[in-house]
């Protein structure tokens, strides 16, 4: 009854503003197509949308997993760097180094760290300089199925 029942992986290209958003949308259609929860669905968008455009601002490329299991959602994202220097600085609302293109389509309102983790019920970033930067969310299906 606790086993994982399926997960999704996509590559995220670094640069690639025209295919922004594509993983987090198919992450979406593919948790809907399954029947997870509606408000669940909505979180999980967000917290990948949110994963999925840093990664291809920010960083070299990397890697959006997502785990379905009986009681919750594992979100993983995980890229090949930069890193970020200063982590806290960058967590705060409205802290953004996005480039001017990046502004111009509207990217860089420095709320994507505050998004994610308003959406997570576990929220976790490891990085280091140089070599990349790690983002571990969770979030619980129901209160009733919370893990014990
Ligand atoms: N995967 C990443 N690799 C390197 N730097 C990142 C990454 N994700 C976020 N950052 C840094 O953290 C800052 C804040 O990110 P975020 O809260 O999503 O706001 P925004 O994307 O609007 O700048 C970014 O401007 C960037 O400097
Ligand atoms: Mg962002």
């Amino acid at each position: 009854m606790w086993e994982e029942k399926f997960r999704l992986v996509y590559r995220v290209k670094p640069m690639d503003l025209a295919s922004a958003g594509s993983a987090s949308s198919q992450i979406k259609v593919e948790l809907q197509r399954n029947g997870i929860e509606e408000d669940v669905v909505r979180k999980v968008g967000i917290i990948c949308f949110e994963a999925e455009m840093n990664m291809i601002l920010y960083s070299t490329g990397g890697k959006l997993k997502v785990e379905v299991w009986p009681d919750r959602i594992e979100i993983l994202a995980e890229d090949d760097g930069p890193g970020i220097e200063d982590l806290q600085k960058a967590m705060e609302p409205g802290y953004s180094t996005a480039p001017p293109w990046a502004q111009d389509y509207g990217f860089g309102a420095g709320m994507g760290f505050p998004n994610m983790k308003q959406n997570s019920d576990v929220f976790d970033v490891e990085t280091k300089p140089g070599e990349g930067t790690r983002i571990h969310s969770v979030v619980y299906r129901s209160k009733d199925n919370e893990t014990p």
